[in-house]
């Protein structure tokens, strides 16, 4: 067999991960065209697969998408060096529930919930107002975009108060991939819409939300006052500027990722300033409300501490690339999440049932099929990503419903972690020593 060029992404997953990168798959992926940034992405993602034993032949179509277009057009490169708004409905639906099913400590008062980074359109923070409603909720976020425009597909995109471009983002409905894969003729399109819509407005001084619409196009000005309630306030603000809200819980999600480990202790530390003895913080990553890996601190005794570390059970599947996404080195929350996917994978009487349960699912759902070769084979036509996400829950819904969260739970717990299922319903452990430092 012919070797890969040696520049190759075909090369660098076979120099990680061992011989035997699907031949099928050869091609589908071009270092060459990604920025530098991507191609960093890349090689950590291939080595936390190699740490967690993630087998080369599980390689497939869906992770070269997510490698090839999603993944550079989500990172800070690809928005003029900003951190992306990024946020979808439902995405924290757990933590909510989480949160909710928490017993704090009835001398505050008042139940305060503040979502640090809480993105734009602030919709996971207006479910979450939605889910407690006895609580007083803030989003904080260091810019909430003045104008956005939606499309007649539901994408959007967000412009400045100067009537510049800032940012789009694809629904989950038809079309999308192909915002990504021509970003200049995505962006070239939202500005015209732009500039034929804003001389509807009648006035662009007002403090209040106005909406114009055309063609089915609409352009929202301060879309963020549409989002305020009675339980419901938002504030502009860089976390290190926060003025001082004591807080019973607050959530972090998508947004330490950004900044190296040294900034992350400085951003932890000024949010352990705002929680209150008995609260709780909860910082992690997660994709579309899937594929999650988050710490949980609770502050005790003016302590930060890293009580608890989670990831959903869906981590563990050939399709995911979230558990290896990182955007800086030294990641404590992937490098354990590698650790414990590894030990996992290592344990035949849990994986080996697992993964021929999850082979057979992807087929019934028609994901894709396993070959007498022992790849995955995907139908030539790929899913839309809303149809994805619906068969993908259910299929890790069944998952779940079969025990193998539990399963997992007790593989690690042999391997000598002290493990449990969460509130959210997510594989938890206390964290090793060490893991997550405490910075105050
Ligand atoms: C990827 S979005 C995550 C949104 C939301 N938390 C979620 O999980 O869906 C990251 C958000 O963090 C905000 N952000 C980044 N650094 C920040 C900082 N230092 N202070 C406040 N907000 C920040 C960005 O403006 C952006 O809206």
């Amino acid at each position: 067999m012919e070797p890969f060029n040696k520049t190759s992404f075909e090369a660098l997953a076979e120099k990680f991960l061992g011989s035997g990168f699907p031949r099928h798959l050869a091609g589908a992926l071009s270092m060459p065209k990604l920025p530098p940034d991507a191609r960093d992405v890349i090689r950590r993602v291939l080595r936390l697969m190699k740490r967690s034993g993630y087998p080369l032949a599980d390689f497939n179509p869906v992770l070269i998408r997510w490698l090839a277009s999603t993944i550079p057009g989500i990172l800070p490169s690809a928005w003029g060096g900003n951190i992306p708004p990024i946020t979808v409905p439902g995405r924290h639906r757990k933590l909510d529930g989480y949160i909710a099913g928490q017993d704090f400590p009835a001398s505050s008062g008042q139940r305060t919930f503040v979502d640090i980074g809480c993105g734009f359109p602030p919709v996971t923070t207006a479910d979450t107002a939605y889910r407690l409603p006895e609580w007083q909720i803030y989003g904080v976020d260091r810019s909430f975009a003045d104008y956005v425009l939606y499309d007649t597909n539901g994408h959007y995109a967000c412009f400045n108060g100067k009537g510049e471009f800032l940012y789009f983002q694809p629904s989950t409905g038809a079309g999308g991939k192909a915002l990504y894969s021509a970003p200049g003729r995505t962006k070239e399109r939202f500005r015209q819409l732009f500039a034929a819509l804003f001389p509807l407005l009648r006035n662009a001084d007002l403090l209040s939300s106005e909406t114009v619409e055309r063609d089915g196009n609409r352009l929202i000005h301060n879309h963020i006052t549409d989002f305020g309630t009675a339980n419901l306030k938002f504030i502009e603000s860089d976390i290190m500027d926060l003025e001082p809200i004591p807080a019973t819980a607050v959530r972090c999600m998508n947004v330490l990722m950004y900044f190296t480990r040294d900034i992350q202790n400085e951003m932890l530390g000024r949010i352990g300033q705002h929680l209150e003895n008995g609260g709780l913080l909860i910082a992690g990553t997660n994709s579309f409300g899937i594929q999650a890996r988050y710490a949980v601190y609770k502050k005790d005794d003016d302590n930060l501490v890293p009580g608890e570390f989670a990831f959903s059970l869906d981590n563990l599947g050939h399709l995911a690339i979230m558990p290896w996404f990182t955007i800086h080195d030294n990641d404590p929350e992937t490098a354990l999440l590698a650790e414990l996917s590894r030990t996992i994978r290592s344990f035949p009487p849990f994986w080996a049932p697992f993964s021929r349960h999850l082979d057979q699912l992807l087929e019934y759902h028609g994901f894709c099929r396993r070959g007498a070769d022992g790849f995955l084979y995907f139908p030539e036509e790929m899913m839309l990503p809303d149809v994805f996400l619906e068969k993908n829950a259910l299929l890790w819904r069944e998952m779940q419903e079969k025990g193998y969260g539990e399963g997992a739970v007790d593989t690690l717990g042999k391997a000598g972690y002290y493990a449990w299922i969460n509130p959210a319903g997510d594989i938890a452990i206390r964290p090793p020593d060490g893991t997550f430092v405490w910075p105050g």
